[in-house]
């Protein structure tokens, strides 16, 4: 016969056991699922120009799990939106209220305490400044 020889039933095996299977091990986490947990922040961290965040509103920074109010005397307020009941970041704010996706605790943006259960303990409050027309939020408060 001629050509190359047919592969052997071994060869066949070892080819299939390296060609990766798609979807394994590589499917999306919801943080929490994997053991990873959502960073807070560590260090100062710009947010976004002061005029962000109207008087009596609050504006959540998703990609830097902070939100952030500003009282009626123009005073701010900054909390980590990570979720004090498993970790989860908090991706919804509706007008002050700040909710949960994965099992729906809420929690006051502008003071940081839980309006519903599952949590228990408020979200842990950020330092806030405005710097050159910049909100800067930091751990260390
Ligand atoms: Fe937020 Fe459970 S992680 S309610």
């Amino acid at each position: 016969m001629p050509g190359r020889p047919a592969p052997s039933r071994r060869t066949v095996l070892r080819s299939a056991a390296l060609t990766p299977v798609a979807g394994l091990g590589l499917a999306a986490c919801s943080p929490g699922e994997d053991g990873a947990a959502p960073a807070r922040p560590t260090g100062p961290v710009d947010l976004g120009a002061d005029g962000e965040v109207a008087t009596g509103a609050a504006k959540l920074y998703r990609d830097a799990n902070v939100v952030v109010s500003r009282a009626e005397d123009g005073s701010l307020k900054a909390f980590s939106t990570v979720c004090t009941h498993a970790r989860c970041p908090i991706n919804k704010l509706e007008g002050t209220k700040l909710v949960c996706p994965c099992h729906g605790s809420e929690f006051d943006a502008r003071t940081g305490e839980v309006l519903h259960a599952p949590a228990s303990v408020p979200l842990m409050e950020l330092s806030v400044e405005v710097k050159r027309g910049r909100i800067i939020a930091s751990p260390d408060i």
